[in-house]
This record gives C-alpha cells, sequence and structure tokens, in this order.
C-alpha cells in the first residue's frame, strides 16, 4: 500500500503566501491538524510584490472613509463584475484583519498621532493603503510566517503538489513531489485549500517569478471545479523595461501615489487625455491642480483639488501608456517615463520608497531622487479563478476551498492595488476556518483511490520516456511569447483563434517533452510537468476571451472597443469535463437594494 511516503492531515493548505499561511494559521486555530505545502521556500511569494500597501477602510488617513464607499470603489474598479457578496464581506472585513496584523507584530508607518498611515491607490477614493513603506507584502508575509510558525503548522517546503485526489466527488488530498530528490508524495485530506497564486508565467514580460505557472487553476478545473472570469487579466502599469533581465519587475504604484508623474518622450503628462468618461469628474484636468493635489498629500491636508490622473484604474493607465509607445511617442526601450524627482524631495523619496530607489540603483543605474524612470506595462495578476461559495471559500468541489489570486469573482474585471493584501487576509482566514470545520464535520479521511495515484505517478515520469524530445525551456519561451503577442493587454478575434491554433500545437509538443537527467533535483522535469497546467489555462483564458465580444477591465478587445451593457449581466464560467475546455454563460448573482444603491450613487 505505501508504496510512496504519505501523510495524513485534516487540511492540506497548498500554497504558502499571504493567502496559504493565512488559511493555515486559522484552520490550526480551530483545532485541525495542518500542513502547508509549498513548491518554494517559505515566504518566497507574489504576496511581496503588493509593494505600496493593504487596502482597508481603517479610516486613520481620512476619517470620511469606510467600508461602503471600499465596497463602492471595489465594484466600480471590476466594472461591476465583482461577486457582490465577496467585495462586500472583503470591505467589512479587511479593517480587522489589517488590525490584528497589526497584534500580530506587523510594523506599518505611522500618522504623526500614531494611527496607521494610510497612502493613495488607483481608484481608492481616500488614502486607505496601510503600508510598510514599498515592502507591506513582505512585512505581511514576515509576520504571518512568525504567527503560523508559533502555533504549529507543519510546512513541508520545496514540494510542488502536481494533482488533487479524490474520493468520489469530493477531494482525498494531494499528490505531488519533492523538488530535491523527486520522490512522490502523498497527502491524504479531509480538506483542501488551494492558494498558489496566479498564472503570470504564461506571458513574456510579467512581475511574476517561476513559481505562478498556474498549477492551483489547473488543479481545480482537472479535479472539476469551476473557473470564473478567466478573460480578465492585470497588467500593471509600471514594470521596469530596461536592462532587458529586468524587464516586468514591478515599480509599485505607491510611486504614484506619493505624486509620481508620467510622461511620454515629450515630456507630456498624457495621462490628462485618457480619463475616460465614466471617470470625468473625479479626477484633475489640469496640471496645476493636480499638482494642488499632490501638494496637500505632502502636507498631510485633506486635498481641496481632485486626484491626478495618474492614479486611474490600471487597466485604464496601462492602455494609456500602450498607445503612446504605439504612437511613437514612448521613451528610449519602449516605455514612458515615471518621474518622482521632479515632485518629492530625496530625502522623501529614500524614505517613502526605499525599495525603490535600491532597486533602480542596483538593477538600472538610474537614481530615482534625480532621473525619471522608464516604466512599462507588465502582467501582474489574474482576476479569475476557482469559483468559490463568498461566505466559505468552497469550491463547487465538496472539500477542495480556494483563497487568494487563485480563487475568482472578488475583483470582477479589474482588481484595485491594494486589494489583493486585504483579499488574501479576509478570505484566507475564511477559507481555513471552513475548511477545519469540513474536516471536523467527517468521521474519518477520504479514502485514496489506488489507481488513481498510478495513473499520476506515470503521467508524472512521461518526461523521462522519449529517446528523442523536445526541451522544456523552448516549449515555454514560445507560450509566453505567443500569449503575451495574441492574448495580450489589446485582442481580436483573429489573435484569439490563432492563439488557440497555437495552444493546440504548443499541447502537441509539451506531449513529446523530454527533461533529460533523472528525478534527482531537475528543474527541466518540474517546468516539463509545469506545461501541462500553463497550456490548459492559458486556453481556458483565450476561450473566455473569445467568447466575451466587448471591453471591460483587464480585457480589451479591439475589435469590440465598448463596454456592453449585456454583458455586464453575466460571468463566464469555464469547466473541463473531459478533453474539452468549454465556457459557458452564466448571470451575476443579483445585488441587494441597499448595496446596490451604493454602486447607484457613483454612477
Ligand atoms: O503597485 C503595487 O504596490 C502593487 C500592489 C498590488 O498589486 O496590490
Amino acid at each position: 500500500m505505501n508504496k510512496y511516503e504519505q501523510h495524513e492531515y485534516d487540511v492540506m493548505v497548498v500554497g504558502a503566501g499571504g493567502a496559504g499561511l493565512r488559511a493555515a494559521i486559522e484552520a490550526s486555530a480551530h483545532g485541525a491538524k495542518t500542513a502547508l505545502v509549498c513548491k518554494s521556500l517559505l515566504g518566497k511569494a507574489h504576496t511581496v510584490m503588493a509593494e505600496g500597501g493593504v487596502a482597508a477602510a481603517l479610516a486613520s488617513a481620512d476619517a470620511r472613509d469606510s467600508w461602503q464607499v471600499h465596497f463602492r470603489d471595489t465594484m466600480r474598479g471590476g466594472n461591476f463584475l465583482n461577486q457582490w457578496r465577496m467585495a462586500q464581506l472583503h470591505a467589512q472585513e479587511a479593517p480587522d484583519r489589517v488590525r490584528e496584523l497589526q497584534e500580530w507584530g506587523a510594523v506599518f508607518d505611522r500618522t504623526k498621532d500614531g494611527g496607521i498611515l494610510q497612502r493613495n491607490f488607483g481608484g481608492h477614493t481616500y488614502p486607505r493603503l496601510a503600508h510598510v513603506g514599498d515592502r507591506t507584502g513582505l512585512e505581511m508575509i514576515r509576520t504571518l510566517q512568525d504567527k503560523g510558525i508559533h502555533q504549529g503548522i507543519d510546512v513541508f517546503m520545496e514540494c510542488t503538489i502536481r494533482s488533487l485526489l479524490k474520493d468520489g466527488d469530493r477531494v482525498a488530498g494531494g499528490f505531488g513531489y519533492w523538488r530535491e530528490t523527486g520522490r512522490f508524495v502523498l497527502f491524504n485530506a479531509k480538506a483542501v485549500v488551494l492558494a498558489t497564486g496566479g498564472i503570470g508565467r504564461c506571458w513574456e514580460i510579467s512581475s511574476n517569478s517561476w513559481e505562478y505557472t498556474a498549477d492551483g487553476h489547473a488543479m481545480a478545473m482537472w479535479a472539476g471545479a469551476d473557473l470564473v472570469d478567466m478573460e480578465f487579466i492585470q497588467f500593471h502599469p509600471t514594470g521596469m523595461v530596461w536592462p532587458p533581465s529586468v524587464r516586468g519587475t514591478l515599480i509599485t504604484e505607491g510611486v504614484r501615489g506619493e505624486g509620481g508623474v508620467l510622461k511620454n518622450k515629450d515630456g507630456e503628462r498624457f495621462m490628462f487625455r485618457n480619463i475616460p468618461e465614466m471617470f470625468r469628474g473625479d479626477y484633475a484636468e489640469t496640471e496645476e491642480e493636480a499638482d494642488r493635489w499632490v501638494a496637500s498629500v505632502i502636507a498631510n491636508e485633506r486635498p481641496d483639488a481632485r486626484r491626478p490622473p495618474e492614479l486611474l484604474k490600471r487597466d485604464v493607465v496601462a492602455r494609456a501608456i500602450r498607445r503612446e509607445v504605439i504612437a511613437g511617442r514612448g521613451s528610449p526601450h519602449g516605455g514612458v517615463f515615471l518621474d518622482i524627482a521632479s515632485k518629492r524631495t530625496p530625502e522623501e523619496i529614500v524614505r517613502k520608497l526605499p525599495g525603490m530607489y535600491h532597486q533602480f540603483k542596483e538593477l538600472a543605474d538610474v537614481d530615482i531622487t534625480k532621473d525619471p524612470m522608464e516604466v512599462g506595462p507588465t502582467c501582474h495578476y489574474m482576476m479569475g479563478g476557482v469559483r468559490v461559495n463568498p461566505e466559505t471559500q468552497e469550491s463547487t468541489v465538496p472539500g477542495l476551498f480556494a483563497a487568494g489570486e487563485v480563487s475568482g469573482g472578488m475583483h470582477g474585471a479589474n482588481r484595485l492595488g491594494g486589494n489583493s493584501l486585504s483579499d488574501l487576509l479576509v478570505f484566507g482566514k475564511r477559507a481555513g476556518e471552513f475548511a477545519a470545520k469540513h474536516a471536523k464535520g467527517m468521521d474519518s479521511f477520504p479514502s485514496i483511490n489506488q489507481g488513481e495515484v498510478e495513473s499520476f505517478a506515470r503521467e508524472a515520469l512521461g518526461p523521462f520516456d522519449p529517446a528523442e524530445g523536445e526541451n522544456p525551456y523552448t516549449i515555454h519561451e514560445d507560450l509566453r511569447t505567443m500569449m503575451q503577442r495574441r492574448v495580450g493587454i489589446v485582442r481580436s478575434e483573429d489573435d484569439l483563434r490563432f492563439a488557440l491554433e497555437e495552444l493546440g500545437r504548443l499541447r502537441e509538443r509539451a506531449g513529446r517533452v523530454k527533461s533529460g537527467g533523472n528525478i534527482q533535483y531537475n528543474p527541466g522535469w518540474h517546468l516539463a510537468l509545469d506545461l501541462w497546467n500553463m497550456i490548459d489555462i492559458s486556453e481556458a483564458v483565450t476561450r473566455a476571451a473569445l467568447t466575451r465580444t466587448e471591453s471591460r477591465g483587464g480585457h480589451t478587445r479591439e475589435d469590440f472597443p465598448e463596454t456592453d451593457k449585456e454583458w455586464g449581466k453575466r460571468n463566464l464560467v469555464i469547466r473541463k469535463p473531459g478533453d474539452e475546455i468549454i465556457v459557458a454563460e452564466e448571470p451575476l448573482a443579483p445585488m441587494p437594494e441597499d448595496l446596490q444603491a451604493l454602486v447607484n450613487k457613483a454612477d
């Protein structure tokens, strides 16, 4: 029976970024024997890429803030496709989750009177991002790690979960391998929480590091769970563009929150030309007004001017930058300029944005206290993911939960900056709590189907079989280049159809992949296996993007440039019941009148 190393846990959490850590802490606090399994080192997570802050209506920087305004901003930011109940719970519970983090030791920057300092970010009406300089995600991970370790969670590092095990309809655990030895390992679990993050490694220019290969999205879909909103990908407007080795590395939105401005090669602040109709009235229309806003922020006073258009939603800013570059008004290396040096003193820049200062000094030899940065859009975040019950985070597969970036619904068509950190705290906690409750309700462990395990093991060893075959790195590079060109910020029917054909060819090539070497630490083999996740999930994104014949948030169709009211009533749900990935249109859940009134007030 025990051919492979085997473990039994009430709750297995897959992924140890903020969502996974928060879920594991909560499951363990509810008395569940909890395993936290992560493919990388503990603490090495995309959570640290949310640099500028965690969004929560604490109202410490502006007393007018409230959960209602945060809810409205989030729905507006998501172009009203958000799962309203998730957006409501998120706005209501985020302040408590941030205060709790502070009790656990997170050291946030302070206001003069000792409150938590909050900064401005795109799409948030008031300064709402509690922050630690420009290293907020890192501080959150550090705090959660300390808390989790002291709580007695068992951590399995450098262990990749490949497939979910099922007992009938319900989840029974996970099957994977140790990255170092290549040996297989089985987890038999009463409940599984997926917290694997995003899918950014499917694109060429990305802020995501090597871990983000769509593992959780693919495992959930293969296990029969619904995915939702897969057409919506967030391209963060400001990634590094030069030198090539660091292209895509994130530059926090905090730079613009602290007064940084975007300019084209002619020195024009082009965002003034790019304020969408829906947001006119909310943003400054002259440099003089925008500068007055910055002056009030610096003086810690309530602004008597409208905010600068650099703080529009990310999808709007990313598209505007792309247009400048295409029109030949870009910077020498294909981006635009982000200038903080002319707005803030060198001391302020180094104090408020220490990470950015060092990043540019060390990686690009640019002193941002003197010179502008060159920036361009970078694939940053996946709005779509596993469809979950908003209260419990349980997916459509019993016993399978999801939290953080791998889950869908909360952000609709576009996520506001800072809402990912609060999302992972609010829903990580909920997922952990309800997974533990689910496990407690079970008398015995679900059974493991040995036939299923053997077939996963055979499949995983496939890349060692062929005498000749293609290098996994070549296939991955081709996938990333193709997704960047055909399923990028702006899409068209022709490009998407081409992408589907190309994904078919890439799938065939992945079927003949050869990893070489043996099972001991062999990143080529690991990538060969990850190709299956990435190709299937790229197809899910492409099919959804082809189906949605309108433009909305992180999905822009050049052949359907308008936002269509009818499409605003439906989400797209992705399933893979057999060999085919299929897309279904489903109506949005009806919103209660009181919340509808909040949204209507804005629009
Ligand atoms: O720009 C940033 O600091 C990123 C934040 C986020 O993605 O939430």
